[in-house]
């Protein structure tokens, strides 16, 4: 198959694209590299996916002319759109830019899946919808209530994706992605900060008490969702989580603290009001449709991105700190 992945350098994009190229799939990447957090990074993971295949445009969906273009190269049998602002946080502070590119980025690549034909469309969604709702959180719930500009731009993402599926019968498959950590993740994450705070002996913040919680999951298991996902037809809605007891943020520390031996050093900030309390996904849809569930254990995932972390130490401290 011929594959577009959109935020093709992004955590979870450089994992699917890696994963369909090793199926044998020929993938197309966009991705403009952005500086949410230093460049560098997404140009580390697209190297590794270069050398392999990727045939690779740094390129914005929002540039309407280019997408034409290459829509008008290429036969896509697929879209697996992950392009997105996606920090939480982040979006209280820029809700314009949120909306640009997480619902006008959308609809452009909507757009063009209807012009030219494309078959399937993959849309990556959010936890973070799920605020309020009784857990573990399930699919069917309607998810009106979103904290942050972030939910609010996913929730519209998902809202416009059910209508072309619905108008022009393509297939759709929502994946709501449940706090996803692992090696060359996002600078701006608990996890990735946490494990630098403790490796470079430097404060953290910490938002609110540390009894919030999270059902982490693992990256290469989003990318196995992701992947299994392309086959399916109509349109589905599927959790890909941990499906496990949420883990709480001081129960993360702790866990950092423990591989390493090291001591963490955490300065307590007012948490945030646009913060989920606490997610865990129902993964019995994922299940139900691709056979999916999560193979890493916490425990593990936690040392494979210490290991990262300890192997890279080089590169890491060249990226720039940027904050968000
Ligand atoms: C993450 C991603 O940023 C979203 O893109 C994604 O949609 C969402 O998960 C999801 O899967 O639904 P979040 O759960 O906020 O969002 O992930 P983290 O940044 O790892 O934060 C987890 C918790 O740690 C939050 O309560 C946060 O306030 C806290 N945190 C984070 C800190 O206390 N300090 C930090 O430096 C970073």
């Amino acid at each position: 198959m011929t594959i577009l992945v959109t935020g093709s350098s992004g955590f979870i994009a450089a994992s699917v694209v890696k994963r369909l190229l090793n199926d044998g799939h020929d993938v197309v990447g966009i991705d403009d590299h952005n500086d949410y957090y230093d460049p560098a990074l997404k140009a580390y993971r697209n190297a590794q996916n270069l050398k392999k295949g990727l045939k690779f445009f740094e390129k914005s969906i929002l540039d309407k002319d280019f997408l034409k273009s290459l829509f008008k190269q290429h036969k896509f049998d697929a879209v697996v759109h992950l392009g997105a602002m996606a920090g939480v946080r982040y979006s209280q502070l820029n809700p314009h830019l949120y909306f640009d590119v997480n619902v006008t980025g959308t609809l452009n690549i909507l757009e063009l899946n209807r012009e030219f034909g494309v078959k399937k469309f993959i849309l990556a969604s959010t936890s973070s919808l799920y605020a309020g709702e009784p857990m573990p959180y399930v699919e069917t719930r309607p998810v009106n209530f979103p904290l942050s500009p972030y939910a609010a731009s996913k929730k519209s993402a998902e809202v416009l994706s059910y209508t072309y599926h619905y108008l022009y019968k393509m297939d759709v498959t929502i994946t709501r992605f449940f706090t996803v950590y692992g090696p060359a993740g996002r600078p701006d994450m608990s996890v990735y900060r946490f494990i630098e705070g403790v490796l470079e002996g430097e404060s953290v913040e910490l938002f609110g008490d540390g009894s919030q919680a999270r059902d982490f999951t693992y990256v290469e298991d989003i990318a196995r969702g992701v992947c299994s996902s392309i086959a399916l037809r109509g349109f589905q809605t599927l959790n890909l989580g941990g499906g496990n007891n949420p883990i709480t943020v001081t129960e993360l520390i702790e866990t950092v603290e423990s591989i390493t031996g090291k001591k963490l050093n955490v300065v307590k900030k007012p948490f945030m009001d646009s913060d989920m309390k606490v997610t865990w996904a129902d993964i019995s849809e994922a299940n139900k449709w691709m056979n999916w569930k999560p193979n890493t254990s916490f425990k593990e995932g936690i040392q494979k991105s210490i290991d990262w972390h300890l192997n890279n130490r080089d590169f890491i401290k060249l990226l720039k700190n940027i904050r968000r």
